[in-house]
């Protein structure tokens, strides 16, 4: 009976991890498809990631990758503090993507922050896709 508890437990541990890297992510993922978004591309979320913006007051051309640099696996710098950031990769970085509550607040600030407004649904689901990949 243990024995087959325990094999149940992993396969269901195999088959939830199998469906996604992350169940911040799922859960995510369907709050912007029930919003309407979708089908969400990783690639797109990767043609953002370094696509410049320039919307401030301040001449300072603006991207994602100006503070979380272009390679996923690598640690960034905060632009304006000069602060180290840890690297946005799940892979190498087993705390990321693994809060919605977290996710979305950074996505509202960075978001303001780079493009001048909030991102929207698709946006959001296309990123997630890229930085979880
Ligand atoms: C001005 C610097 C800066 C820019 C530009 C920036 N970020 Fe961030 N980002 C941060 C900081 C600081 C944190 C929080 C510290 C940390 O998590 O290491 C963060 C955290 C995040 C997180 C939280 C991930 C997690 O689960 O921990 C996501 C998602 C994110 N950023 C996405 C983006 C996206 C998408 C863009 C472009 C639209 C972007 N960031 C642009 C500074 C920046």
């Amino acid at each position: 009976m243990k024995i087959l508890t325990t094999l149940f437990a992993t396969g269901f541990l195999l088959s939830a991890q199998s469906a996604s890297a992350s169940p911040a992510v799922d859960a995510l993922l369907k709050v912007y498809s029930d919003a309407g978004a979708g089908p969400f591309s990783a690639k797109a979320g990767e043609r953002m990631w370094t696509e410049k913006h320039n919307h401030a007051e301040t001449p300072l051309e603006r991207s994602c990758s100006t503070c979380h640099t272009s390679n996923l696996t690598d640690s960034g710098k905060h632009a304006k503090t000069q602060k180290a950031i840890k690297p946005m990769a799940p892979t190498v970085n087993a705390k990321r993507l693994t809060d919605t509550k977290e996710i979305e607040k950074w996505f509202m600030r960075n978001c303001k922050w780079t493009f001048g407004r909030e991102c929207s649904a698709q946006e959001k689901g296309d990123f997630l896709l890229y930085i979880q990949k």
